[in-house]
């Protein structure tokens, strides 16, 4: 058999409307998920032994046994296809920072998914697969998903959304991560037990993006994580001051953080955007990326 390799994006949100904490511990969310043309690459192979391999960006801060997204989602999906040689050798290819809300390890589990569908010949549809993805983590469907899409339930219930146009972003990477569980848990510290209400689309950001003008968007861009990610990494706030003061459309912290993507106008404006938040030192690095970009997808002609 032939390895397969699937390339996979890196997502921001482009609402992320958080309901009260339900008893599972999880939170309701409204979200409008967006990808983003910073891939990942997962191969998969037979073996006669399950292994993952990483390398590339954050590498040696990604757990390769068992535990691993990717490994457990081969070993889910042959689980449901009722495979009995299920064994692969697992490589990733990062590009996407590891726990930095841009859900790198949930595209990597969806990547995985799509490759060892592909491998196996198991025929499972889009549906089939989105359901297990599910049961991996609240990010992992809309990886296999891509485009720009509402999410609803813990982010898992997903809508394609109505989006015209073309998106320039400029992504600002923060040394270090943050957990997300740490994040949610500081949301629901900062609200110190108020009343939320059940979170709700945003009407103003649809019609936004049905526009196409990015203009529009940015300025309905909006996260309910960014005052708890801000609280647990306070440097996030010379980041977001220096990409508006460089004249960035938008300037909103990713998911649960600590990256911030900033909204241009055009890719040459997200050309200055970079230099400008390079200059300023207030990120360890950044990356000029398109948004939508299509979901986990087989690489096509990969030499055997
Ligand atoms: O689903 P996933 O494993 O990616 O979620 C990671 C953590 O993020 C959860 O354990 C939970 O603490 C938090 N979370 C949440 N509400 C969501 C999604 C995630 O509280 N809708």
């Amino acid at each position: 058999m032939t390895p397969v390799t699937v390339r996979v994006p890196a997502k921001v949100n482009l609402q992320l409307s958080v309901g009260p904490r339900r008893d599972d511990g999880y939170h309701d969310l409204m979200t409008v998920f967006h990808s983003v043309s910073l891939f990942d690459e997962v191969t998969v192979w037979p073996a006669d032994r399950a292994s993952v391999r990483v390398t590339g960006q954050d590498a040696s801060q990604v757990p390769t046994g068992r535990t691993n997204l990717a490994a457990r989602a081969a070993r889910a999906l042959a689980t449901a296809v009722k495979r009995r040689q299920s064994a692969v050798q697992i490589e990733i290819r990062k590009r996407i920072p590891i726990a930095a809300g841009l859900a790198g390890g949930s595209a990597d589990a969806a990547a995985t998914l799509v490759a060892c569908n592909e491998l196996w010949q198991a025929g499972l549809t889009q549906a089939e697969l989105s359901e297990i993805a599910a049961g991996l983590g609240s990010d992992v469907p809309f990886a296999l998903l891509g485009g720009t899409a509402i999410g609803q339930g813990r982010g898992e219930r997903l809508t394609a959304a109505l989006a015209a146009g073309t998106y320039h972003w400029v992504l600002a990477f923060a040394t270090g991560g943050l957990s997300t569980p740490d994040v949610y848990a500081a949301c629901d510290r900062l609200r110190d037990a108020a009343p939320v209400a059940p979170p709700e689309l945003s009407t103003a950001l649809m019609a936004a993006l049905r526009s196409g003008d990015p203009a529009a968007v940015g300025l309905q861009l909006s996260n309910d994580l960014q005052p708890a990610a801000v609280s647990l990494r306070p440097d996030l706030r010379r980041a977001l001051a220096a990409g508006e003061e460089s004249g960035a459309l938008g300037a909103i912290v990713s998911g649960s953080g600590p990256t911030c993507a900033f909204l241009a106008a055009d890719a040459r404006q997200a050309g200055e955007l970079a230099v400008a938040l390079t200059g300023a030192g207030v990120c360890r690095g950044v990356v000029r990326v398109q948004g939508p970009a299509p979901g986990a997808a087989v690489v096509p002609g990969e030499p055997g």
